[in-house]
């Protein structure tokens, strides 16, 4: 990982606007050309990132996904900024809008069942490639103007050879199903026996 020099740093964000923040500081930027930073702090001292860092993960997991031909962000450069006690991930955002955003300016009936089936097909392809993306909710899918799913805040999925299981499919659910006005958007059985069941027709 390279390290950024903080005036180097203070140049980089120069412009920058913040897209999300929290108590300990700004967590994501979009910089005045259209790239993104994200800003990865270090929970605990014992924690597996210490010979992982998560802005690593991430960049490692959008090469993964990329092989995949699972869009996600492409990645410009990976940095240790000693001066603020961050890694930092700098990447080109995915073309599109997350499925939360969509929802929020209103989809037609019509269109939302098919990108809800859409979206079913797109988490059993997932599962099928064996992505287990933990932070599986629509505020972290993007739709791209190619009509096809994307991820982003990849930093935390597991990628590994083989298909998942029907058990890690299910328990990959479980955030998406929590949460009230998202669980809706997912078929739980079509996804656990990895293809999409027919509905039947309404008359
Ligand atoms: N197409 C896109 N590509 C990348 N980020 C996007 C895109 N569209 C919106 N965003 C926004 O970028 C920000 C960073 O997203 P994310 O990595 O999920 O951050 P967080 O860790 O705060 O959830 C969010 O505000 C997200 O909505
Ligand atoms: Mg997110």
């Amino acid at each position: 990982m390279k390290r950024l020099k903080h005036d180097d740093y203070l140049a980089l964000r120069a412009g920058a606007t913040v897209l999300e923040a929290d108590s300990f500081g700004d967590k994501v930027l979009r910089l005045a050309d259209g790239t993104m930073l994200k800003f990865f702090r270090r929970k605990r001292w014992l924690s597996s990132a210490v010979w992982y860092p998560y802005a690593q993960r991430f960049a490692d997991n959008g090469e993964a996904l990329h092989r995949l031909r699972i869009p996600a962000p492409v990645i410009i450069e990976v940095w240790r900024i000693p001066s603020i006690g961050r890694d930092s991930v700098h990447y080109h955002p995915l073309a599109g809008q997350t499925l939360r955003e969509i929802i929020a300016e209103g989809v037609d009936p019509k269109a939302e069942q098919a990108l809800k089936d859409a979206f079913t097909r797109f988490v059993i392809r997932l599962h099928d490639c064996g992505v287990y993306f933990r932070s599986l909710h629509l505020g972290n899918v993007v739709y791209t103007p190619d009509q096809e799913f994307g991820l982003i805040d990849i930093a935390d999925a597991r990628i590994g050879r083989r298909r998942l299981s029907r058990q890690l499919r299910a328990r990959n659910l479980r955030r998406l199903l929590d949460s009230a006005g998202e669980c809706d958007w997912v078929d739980f059985q079509s996804v656990v026996n990895g293809a999409l069941q027919e509905r039947p027709r309404s008359l």
